[in-house]
């Protein structure tokens, strides 16, 4: 059994929290935001509200789920002690300021859950890498230690992959909705198709991204006509723009 704290009771900390409950775990998370917290500690018999002192003091392993700011405002005043573990999942945090956040813990380390962590099967990357961290998402989700800071905060920028891809999908079921009439079945069928390919990808591991686009390469075919177009109207340069326009923000060299 360990005893869990959260900081920051938002979108990424409910998430979490789904993912650990009923595993025997003693689970705390902070007073803030009230209405998350309340739905938490209602849904979840293993998950009481604290405030931010009485969730460090109780709490073996304690995630950081805050906004930066925040975070710099209120983690220098709470108990924290050395023999505690700390994992952030704050993107504008890095290691080095939350050593002095922190302090005097020695174990820190900084991961990137993302919404589906609550259901399993999510990808963690993290740095340096966490026995605390495997020992609570080991069994259900994939831990990915990265071999340096720079290479976790690279990950962070890919996470931003999710919403612009997802955002295709959805214009994609929404054209296809307004010829079949019918939006749900329109979501399915993309949603679908691309869990299809995803899923012969994790099967096979040795499945490159590349080898999916050769086998959608007839000339002339369908999806060899849009990509050229994709790629002939600048959508697929945008996309690696985008993902550099990051790198400030996230400390990454150009
Ligand atoms: N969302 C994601 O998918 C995701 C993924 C990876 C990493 N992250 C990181 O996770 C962090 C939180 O993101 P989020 O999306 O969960 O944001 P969020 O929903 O806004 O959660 C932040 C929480 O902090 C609470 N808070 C504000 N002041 C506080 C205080 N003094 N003491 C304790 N709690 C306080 C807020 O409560 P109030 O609403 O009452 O102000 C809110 O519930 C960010 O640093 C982000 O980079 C998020």
């Amino acid at each position: 059994m360990e005893r869990i704290g959260f900081i920051g009771t938002g979108e990424i900390a409910a998430a979490m929290v789904a993912g650990l409950t009923g595993r025997g775990h003693q689970i705390s998370v902070s007073e803030r935001n009230g209405a998350m917290a309340a739905a938490l500690a209602a849904q979840f018999s293993d998950v009481t509200i604290a405030t931010n002192e009485q969730v460090v003091s109780d709490s073996d392993t304690v995630f950081l789920c805050l906004l930066a700011d925040v975070a710099r405002e209120v983690l220098p005043d709470l108990p924290f002690r050395d023999d505690q573990r700390v994992i952030s999942v704050m993107v504008d945090v890095a290691l080095a300021e939350l050593r002095t956040l922190c302090a005097p813990v020695n174990e820190i380390a900084i991961t990137i859950p993302l919404p589906s962590i609550a259901v399993g099967g999510s990808a963690l990357p993290v740095y340096p890498d966490s026995m605390a961290l495997r020992s609570l998402f080991g069994d259900t989700d994939m831990i990915i230690p990265c071999g340096s800071e720079d290479a976790l905060n690279a990950h962070f920028a890919a996470t931003a992959l999710a919403s612009p891809i997802l955002d295709q999908m959805c214009e994609g079921a929404r054209w296809l909705a307004a010829l079949t009439g019918d939006q749900t079945a329109s979501e399915q069928y993309v949603v679908t198709v691309f869990a299809g390919f995803l899923r012969s990808m994790i099967e096979n591991p040795e499945t490159s991204f590349e080898d999916l686009l050769d086998s959608l390469a007839t000339e002339g075919g369908l999806n060899a006509t849009l990509r050229t177009h994709m790629r002939d109207t600048g959508a697929v340069d945008a996309l690696s723009e985008g993902l550099d326009a990051l790198k400030p923000r996230l400390r990454l060299a150009d």
